[in-house]
């Protein structure tokens, strides 16, 4: 919550297109939801400094407006979006910074991009954040930016910290899961290192399989420390897995 001259969070909506069509309650419900499962596993302190990669019109920040004294950065390659939350919530709360970067995504970046993601180097000085976000972009990313992201997160962690992401995990289950049709994605296109659900549009929805991300992730130095099965291998949903990440496990 905000004070003085500040906007209040319930303020700051972005417009429509910006928010999936979500109305402003389920927005912020979303969001407080997320954050929210991220927490019960990675304590986050009030100094944090936190990274959102692919952070859009900055959803997920809004659970720390008021609460977080240290920093939270993010990053998108959607220009409009970057530039709503800087007008609106940086203006606001200036420790919330977002940055726009114009990296290819055929699916997400129309305009069409002038920065390979693979080739991609994070603007972040080694070990300086306490927890990255990755709130449905390796669903739309894929292998070679997938890797590249990985690496980039590795150098920016801090050695205590930790690191979020969700996936659509392809593994025996959901390969069961798919084969049943219980599923909203089939994903019955294996393109490379990962399978897509439309090669048309193959960044639309991306899976990898579990055994590439434990081992793309060990490269990286990075363990997995939480793995917690979304809802989206029995339902119709777009409940996606998540894995916590971090340098050392004890
Ligand atoms: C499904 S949206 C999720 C947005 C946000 N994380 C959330 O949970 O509300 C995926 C986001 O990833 C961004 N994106 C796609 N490719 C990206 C890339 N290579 N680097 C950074 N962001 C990317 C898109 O522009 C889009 O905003």
């Amino acid at each position: 919550m905000s004070t003085g001259n500040m906007k209040l969070v319930e303020d700051l909506i972005p417009p429509l297109e910006m928010r999936s069509n979500k109305d402003p309650k389920t927005y912020f419900d979303t969001a407080r939801s997320n954050i929210t499962q991220i927490e019960k596993y990675v304590e986050i302190s009030e100094d944090a400094a936190i990274l959102d990669v692919g952070c859009a019109a900055g959803r997920l920040a809004f659970p720390f407006i008021g609460r977080l004294k240290g920093t939270y950065d993010g990053f998108d390659i959607r220009k409009e979006q970057i530039d709503w939350a800087t007008n609106n919530i940086t203006k606001n709360y200036p420790n919330f910074r977002f940055t726009y970067f114009d990296i290819k995504n055929e699916w997400m970046n129309r305009s069409g991009g002038t920065v390979e993601g693979s080739q991609f180097s994070f603007p972040y000085a080694d070990g300086s954040f306490d927890l990255i976000i990755y709130h449905s972009i390796f669903t739309h990313l894929m292998p070679d930016v997938a890797k590249q992201y990985l690496a980039e997160s590795s150098r920016i962690l801090k050695d205590t910290g930790s690191l979020y992401i969700t996936f659509y995990v392809w593994d025996r289950e959901t390969e069961s899961c798919v084969a049943h049709n219980e599923t909203q994605w089939q994903f019955a296109h294996q393109v490379g290192e990962c399978r897509v659900h439309d090669p048309e549009r193959p960044e639309y929805a991306v899976s990898f399989h579990r055994d590439w991300i434990y081992e793309e992730a060990l490269k990286n130095g990075l363990h997995v420390k939480n793995f917690i099965q979304g809802s989206w291998r029995n339902a119709r949903n777009h409940g996606q897995d998540y894995y916590i990440f971090r340098k050392h496990v004890s």
